[in-house]
Formats: C-alpha cells, sequence, structure tokens
C-alpha cells in the first residue's frame, strides 16, 4: 500500500466507480462513494461479489485484509476524509468541471484528484478549479477491478507530482500504468478502440455482418494474440524473418485502397434497433452479472497463463503477487501460511483437486516463505535463488470444490546452503489433506551452482528455524516411497 493512504473518496459510482470500489477495498483501502442512485448500495455489493470472487482466484491468500465500503451520504460526506479522489461522473465535460469544482472544495488541499474520463482534456476538465495542479486523469478499463491498464495523463496545470501519487496508487492496487505523454482526445487506447468500433457500425450498417459475426471474427483470431503481443509486436511477427520492413512494404498498398472508413457511420433509429436486437440474440437471454462472472474467468485464467509466462499483464500480475507476498505479516510459528478457496479450474474427473493444483499451492507457500526470509523477486533479481531439489508429496485426503484450504509450514533443519521444509495442507475440520516436504538449494543463479545463502537471508532462515524449534517435528518427515518389507 501507498505510505499515508488509507481511504479512497469516490464520486460516481456506476459501472466504473463501484468498478474503482472493488479495486481499491480489494487492495486494502478504505472506499467512502457517493452517488444519487438510490440503487447504489446494491450495486456496488454486486459488483464487489463479482471481484472478490475474481481476485479470490487470480491472486488467492495474498490479497491483503478487505478494505471497508461506505456509501456516502453526500459528495462532502464521500471526499472530505479522503487521502486520494477518483471521479468517475457521466462522460459530460460541464457537468464534471462543476462537480471537480465541488470536490475540491470539500476536499482537503493537498489531495490529488483523479478522473476516469475516457477521453475529455484534462486541461480542459481542470480549467475552472482553484489548484488545477492537483487533478489527473486516471482511465481504467472495464472492469476496473480485473484489467491492469490504467492511462494517466496530465493536464497543463497537472504537477509532475500529482502524476506520480496517482500512478503510485495505481500500481499499488496492481495496474499497469501507461503514461499518456502527450494530451490527446480518447488518450491512447480509445483511440485504437474507437476506430475498430466504426468500423464495426459500418459492417452492420452495410449488413456485411452481424454483431456475433463481427466478435467471432475477433475472438478466435486476432483478440487472442492482442492480449499479449498488441498489434505492431503481432505484426513484427506476421513479416517472417525479413520482419516488419518485410510486413510494411506486402501490405502497405492496400492501405492506400482503403479498405477501412475510419469515419463513423450515421447511428440511425434503423441502425441502433438492428444492433440492439443482434446483440440482446446474441446475449441468449443470460443475464448482466452471469455474463461478468464468464468474463472475469476467462480473464482470469487468460492472466494466469501469462503470468505463468512472466508476459504481458502476466508480468504485471507476477510483480504485483510478489509484492503482496513480501508484505505478507511476519506470522506466529505454526499459522497459516497461505489460505486458499479450491477453485473450479483445479478439480478434476474424479471432482478433487488435481496434482498439479496441490504443487502450485504448496508453491505458493513456498514463495510466501521465501518472500519473508528476504529472498523474494529483489533477491533473485540480484542474481541468487532457492532451487528445490527434492519434494515427497503425500494425498492424505480430498480437497473438494469451494473448500478453504490452508497451508503451514515448518522449517526441519538449514546450513548455509540448504533449508529443509515441511508444508502441511489442511481442510474443513483441521483434516490434513496432503504434506509436502522439501530441500531447498541456495544457489547462484548466474554461476549456475549451489552458494551460501547471503547474510540478511541466512540470519532469517535462522531465526525461523529457532522460532520453529519447539514445534513438534511430522512423523511423516524424512519418509521415503517404498512397498512395506516382507
Ligand atoms: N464504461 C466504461 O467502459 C468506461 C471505461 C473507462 C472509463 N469510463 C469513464 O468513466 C466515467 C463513468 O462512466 P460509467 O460507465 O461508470 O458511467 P455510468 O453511467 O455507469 O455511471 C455514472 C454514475 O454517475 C452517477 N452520477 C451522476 N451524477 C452524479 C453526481 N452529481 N454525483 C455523483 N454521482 C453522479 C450516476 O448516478 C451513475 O451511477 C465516464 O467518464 C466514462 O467515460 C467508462
Amino acid at each position: 500500500m501507498v505510505a499515508d493512504m488509507r481511504t479512497i473518496g469516490l464520486v460516481g459510482g456506476g459501472v466504473i466507480g463501484a468498478g474503482w470500489a472493488a479495486r481499491f477495498a480489494l487492495a486494502g483501502y478504505d472506499v467512502r462513494i457517493f452517488d444519487p442512485d438510490p440503487e447504489i448500495g446494491r450495486k456496488v455489493d454486486e459488483v464487489l461479489a463479482n471481484a472478490r470472487r475474481a481476485q479470490a482466484r487470480l491472486l488467492g491468500a495474498l490479497l491483503p485484509e478487505e478494505g471497508t465500503i461506505d456509501i456516502a451520504t453526500s459528495l462532502t460526506d464521500a471526499v472530505a476524509r479522503a487521502d486520494f479522489i477518483q471521479e468517475s461522473l457521466p462522460e459530460n465535460e460541464a457537468l464534471k468541471q462543476r462537480v471537480l469544482r465541488e470536490i475540491e472544495a470539500a476536499a482537503r488541499p493537498d489531495v490529488v484528484i483523479a478522473s476516469s474520463t475516457s477521453g475529455l482534456l484534462p486541461t480542459r476538465l481542470q480549467s475552472a478549479m482553484a489548484q488545477p495542479d492537483r487533478f489527473v486523469v486516471g482511465h481504467p478499463f472495464n472492469p476496473v477491478y480485473l484489467l491492469p491498464l490504467v492511462e494517466v495523463c496530465g493536464g497543463s496545470a497537472t504537477s509532475a507530482a500529482t502524476r506520480d501519487i496517482a500512478a503510485a496508487l495505481y500500481a499499488a492496487c496492481g495496474m499497469q500504468v501507461l503514461h499518456v505523454r502527450v494530451e490527446i482526445d480518447g488518450f491512447i487506447a480509445d483511440r485504437l478502440l474507437e476506430a475498430l468500433w466504426r468500423e464495426a457500425l459500418w459492417l452492420v450498417n452495410d449488413g456485411v455482418a452481424t454483431t456475433a459475426e463481427i466478435d467471432d471474427a475477433i475472438r478466435y483470431g486476432a483478440g487472442l494474440r492482442w492480449s499479449f503481443m498488441g498489434t505492431f509486436l503481432t505484426y513484427r511477427l506476421a513479416g517472417g524473418e525479413a520482419g516488419m520492413r518485410h510486413f510494411l512494404a506486402q501490405f502497405g498498398p492496400a492501405l492506400q485502397l482503403p479498405w477501412t472508413k475510419l469515419v463513423a457511420c450515421e447511428l440511425t433509429d434503423e441502425l441502433t434497433d438492428r444492433i440492439a436486437t443482434q446483440s440482446d440474440e446474441q446475449a441468449a437471454g443470460i443475464s448482466l452479472r452471469d455474463y461478468e462472472r464468464k468474463r472475469d474467468d476467462c480473464l482470469v485464467d487468460v492472466m494466469t497463463a501469462l503470468r505463468a509466462n512472466d508476459f504481458a499483464a502476466g508480468a504485471t500480475v507476477k510483480a504485483h503477487a510478489a509484492r503482496l507476498a513480501a508484505a505478507q505479516p511476519a506470522r506466529v510459528p505454526g499459522a497459516a501460511l497461505l489460505t486458499a478457496q479450491v477453485d473450479t479450474a483445479w478439480i478434476d474427473y474424479n471432482r478433487h483437486m488435481t496434482e498439479w493444483a496441490y504443487l502450485k499451492l504448496f508453491g505458493d507457500t513456498t514463495d510466501v516463505l521465501l518472500a519473508q526470509i528476504g529472498a523474494g523477486p529483489d533477491y533473485v533479481a540480484g542474481g541468487h535463488s532457492f532451487y528445490s531439489a527434492e519434494t515427497h508429496l503425500r494425498h492424505l485426503g480430498q480437497a473438494r470444490l469451494g473448500e478453504t484450504v490452508a497451508v503451514t509450514t515448518q522449517v526441519l533443519g538449514h546450513d548455509a546452503k540448504r533449508l529443509h521444509i515441511f508444508h502441511t495442507m489442511t481442510g474443513a475440520g483441521d483434516a490434513v489433506i496432503a504434506t509436502v516436504e522439501q530441500m531447498l538449494i541456495h544457489v547462484d543463479a548466474k554461476a549456475g551452482r549451489a552458494a551460501p545463502m547471503l547474510p540478511g537471508v541466512a540470519a532469517a532462515v535462522a531465526r525461523l528455524a529457532t522460532d520453529h524449534a519447539d514445534l513438534p517435528r511430522p512423523a511423516a518427515a524424512g519418509r521415503n516411497i517404498a512397498l512395506p518389507a516382507g
């Protein structure tokens, strides 16, 4: 979390404001949100429920203690005590300008005020403010609680400190900050999205394709590549060995035809009806919240796969998970290092948790332990790490879908280069489900060989071993696999 920031004031609680409420609360911040909509409480609760589910699948036990969300009775009630303010009002320049003035009159003078606008210019939005230097755009993407991207764009009066404070807060919430260096309508992302959107509307307008066919054209092809390579990297590869120059030479002439129109077609009543009808057919009666859960499940699965590749949004998630692991509070000896709810994706054909999921949870626990002894990502980046030399997994029970499992870890022994640990996973009623005994070897990764732990880590290991010295040694420690003799 960002030091000295505890409470976030939100103004506007629609799709984006409620998404921000969930993003901030799940990152551990307390939220006060104002929206005159009498349904605001229900809407925020529903979005939070979906967000909790998605973030738990993405980060599991690493999530910090959740912040509170309070529905404010007035704009002043939302912002007066806030350490940071995010405005998510309807996309209307005059309304935003007016409310921004109200916000700054009610807020503390040192607090940054950010706007979620999709494309209004920050210089215009801040123009009527008494302290325009503390205003910045922080443009998120729906669902705000899951998609990492946030575009940060200042206006001509925005101070560098304001940009930095907003960027630091967003990053602390697991987001990927893209600094928009040149202030333009629509920023970077919506410029691109709108170009595609205009073309899609023409294709429906001209009867070339339905809304479902256009979505298929994206989701079975380019959309899959976009999620981790974007446009330029994708086209570079499409140029083959000759790369981008060849790609430009081969497909450049088509740009002159041109295939695309890039000027919006008129949204006539007829076109609006056609799109709305086709979209209703496409949705096949599935409710908004159900579709949101499907979307969130797919997003989490994509980001989890990208995390395993340490690539694109996956690298953001991985780095965030590492930060959260390092920030885990110290635990009394024997307390769980990790708790998790058994996820649908971890279930096998027997309806029990599958083997790799055990290894994943025990591996995540080892990561928490390593972060706690100062051997987290910074240590690894510095060239040292622990490698698993031997792992012995025992299955003693079954973990079922939705069950909460907890993993405790005991240090059994250590020397300058080795760390001997024993993990125990328990489920409902504290029944032991599985154990893992592991020997970790400390390595100098560049030299590619075992090496003594650096002094800080060695001292932390020694302290942990002393803390664990009074815990009873697990009866199964040192067990090997063998058929009973005789
Ligand atoms: N929907 C998206 O995909 C998306 C993505 C990124 C950014 N944005 C931007 O976020 C902002 C909000 O968009 P949205 O999609 O959440 O809109 P929305 O219509 O879902 O929500 C707007 C909310 O503002 C509330 N509101 C209106 N006047 C208010 C006032 N005076 N004080 C407090 N609340 C007030 C409304 O009751 C409503 O709940 C816009 O600037 C939009 O451009 C939207």
